[in-house]
């Protein structure tokens, strides 16, 4: 996803935009340029990756004034044509987000004479904000911006410049995150706080309709009337060691081994085991509310979509609430039935997800309560929502989630105890089993972590495979659509995850000894059925890969390959199988020689629809 940046200082701004870019790589992008002030506005750009824009761009490049942006395409082919910064005379603009009534707004300003040279939506603004600012006696960046985005409609983040006011930068947002770092002697602006974090932790979000603009010593924010608007600043705990890989060859493989640390914060504090209760201070339901609830609706993308289908497993079961799943992306456009008495549970690790930006605010209009389960504080989710729920993983910086995904699945243990307990659906007694387990989970992961060899070994003998299949049932159903979709993100082998129940209603078509499946067959009351599931497979020769519990002695029996995870509580299993996955994944990328935190095709942050 598009990734902006901007710098306003004493120092040159060529190097520091360089750098904010590289920290942006993460959310992917197809081409990168920056536009620098040295006495003239200066544009460089590229398709391709960042170290090609280095060799264009001179890095000792005069000029304390610039901004730069990553591009991932969505109107226009990646090619340097098409890559930001987008110019208009002396009006340089950087854009995240899509302009919906581009094409009219085109139209009118080919015909008052301006020539286009890109097919992007982003040069309507870089041409109306000039026209703008030049049309009716004149006006300063600041004010024609203004003017512009009252014409736009769709989603922006938007930072601009102009050769005649060179002190200043101007921004403005709707529905694309930006936010400005306040440094001393120097202001940066940027799609995310990573891209500045090694020169300020202190940060003020840009809200939708806000324009402003930065100067190297201030800075100001204003609604679309013209009146000034007052933040307080936010400081951002994060370091940029955090977002290191600190030692591993990929960001995928650190994160993963930092689930340890990451469940334990994303638990810390909230767990009483001699009372059996879990305190969430952040979740903005009374308990009144709590009992009459009838029903919810998890509304997720992707991986976040997988973990809410265990979250409506944990609801039923834990706070005998009605649940469904739904994918964000088909929501608004399914006619949902909502009367304002349900709870929307919004889960989305990055908090800027458009689908499920979109499919809150169409189940808000229908006046439901909703909670937020993200990882990025000050996310857009985080103010539409009634209550979030911070998943506290840290930064994830590889495109697949893996650290955010099991903080998620803890998030949603402790809510559905949480709601259980008001509702009086579980015991105390229930409710301490399961947070003794919850604690175990941490040394638990370790254990998974430290037989990564032999995960290795599995992953190099299959990784030659054109398909895989991941089976589960029930709890390890959500499990093996996450092993199936990180299998596939990072390695490109054609993966499917079933549920178990289902392979002979069709893809049991597919099986051959050429399809390695991997059964998830942790101990349960699914553990018989699991098994014959197996059994079904083999008979038609397949290589049968399991993932077992080490009290397990019957497995090897039936399967070619055991990655065995501790025994733990039922209910908890899925955490412990999906770290033991993401590492199959992980290998068998490695194996293929894939590139692993920034696959193909696919961005971190989905900000459009
Ligand atoms: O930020 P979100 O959780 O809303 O993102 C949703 C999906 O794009 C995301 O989970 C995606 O599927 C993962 N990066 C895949 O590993």
């Amino acid at each position: 996803m598009c990734g902006i940046v901007g710098y306003i200082g004493s120092e040159q701004a060529v190097p520091i935009l360089i750098d904010s870019l590289k920290t942006l790589e993460y959310r992917g992008y197809d081409s990168a340029g920056v536009t620098v002030y040295n006495g003239k506005l200066e544009t460089y750009k590229v398709a391709g990756r960042i170290m090609e824009l280095e060799k264009v761009l001179p890095i000792d490049t005069p000029g304390n004034v610039g901004i730069g942006h990553t591009r991932w395409a969505t109107h226009g082919k990646p090619e340097t044509r098409n890559a930001h910064p987008h110019l208009s005379s002396n009006v340089s603009v950087v854009h995240n987000g899509i302009i919906e009534n581009y094409m009219v707004l085109k139209e009118r300003l080919i015909g008052l004479g301006y020539e286009f040279k890109s097919d992007t939506d982003t040069e309507v603004i870089a041409h109306l904000l000039h026209f703008n600012m030049n049309h009716d006696g004149g006006k300063h960046l600041l004010d024609g911006l203004t003017e512009t985005i009252k014409e736009l409609e769709g989603s922006y983040a938007i930072a601009a410049m102009c050769e005649e006011e060179p002190d200043i930068i101007a921004f403005a947002r709707k529905d694309s995150p930006l936010v400005i770092g306040i440094g001393k002697g120097s202001n940066y602006a940027a799609s995310d706080v990573t891209a500045f974090l090694k020169h300020t932790r202190e940060v003020i979000f840009i809200s939708d309709n806000e324009v402003g603009l930065l100067r190297s010593d201030s800075f100001e924010i204003f609604d679309l009337n013209g009146n000034s608007v007052s933040r307080d600043i936010e400081i951002i705990e994060w370091n940029l060691e955090a977002a290191e890989k600190a030692g591993y060859e990929h960001f995928m493989l650190k994160e993963i081994h930092e689930q340890p640390t990451s469940i334990r914060n994303t638990f810390a504090g909230k767990l009483s085991e001699i009372e059996g209760t879990v305190t969430l201070d952040e979740l903005y339901l009374q308990p009144e509310e709590v009992k009459r609830l009838k029903r919810a609706t998890i509304i997720a993308c992707g991986t976040s979509w997988n973990a809410g289908i265990l979250g409506k497993y944990l609801f039923e079961k834990l706070a005998g609430i009605h649940t469904d799943i739904e994918t964000a992306s088909e929501f608004r456009y399914s006619n949902p039935i909502l009367c304002g008495e349900e709870l929307t549970i919004a889960i989305t690790q990055s908090g800027e997800t458009a689908d499920t930006l979109a499919a809150v605010r169409s189940s808000t209009s229908y006046g439901c309560r909703s909670i937020a389960i993200t990882n990025v504080v000050g996310s857009t989710i985080t103010r539409e929502s009634d209550s979030v729920l911070y998943t506290r993983a840290g930064p994830e910086i590889g495109v697949a989630a893996t650290k955010t995904f099991t903080a998620q699945l803890l998030v949603l243990y402790m809510l559905a105890i949480n709601l259980g307990r008001t509702r009086g659906v579980i015991s105390a007694a229930e409710a301490k089993d399961l947070i003794a387990g919850i604690k175990r989970l941490p040394g638990q992961i370790q254990k998974v972590l430290d037989r990564k060899d032999a995960i290795n070994e599995c992953a190099i003998q299959f990784a030659d495979k054109r398909d895989y299949f991941f089976i589960g049932r029930y709890l390890n159903y959500p499990v093996a659509l996450e092993g199936a979709l990180k299998l596939k993100e990072i390695s490109y082998i054609h993966a499917e995850g079933y549920a178990a129940g289902e392979l002979k209603h069709g893809p049991l078509a597919l099986i051959t000894d050429e399809t390695p499946v991997v059964a998830i067959a942790t101990k349960g009351h699914t553990y018989e059925k699991i098994l014959s599931n197996i059994k079904e497979v083999k008979a038609r020769n397949a290589t049968v890969i399991a993932v077992a519990n080490d009290d397990d002695t019957e497995i090897e029996k039936y399967v070619d390959v055991v990655i065995r995870v501790p025994s733990s509580h039922e209910l908890l299993a899925p955490v412990l199988s999906s770290v033991a996955l993401q590492l199959l994944s992980y290998y068998t990328a490695l194996a293929r020689d894939c590139s692993i935190d920034k696959p193909r095709n696919l961005a971190k942050s989905v900000t459009v629809e």
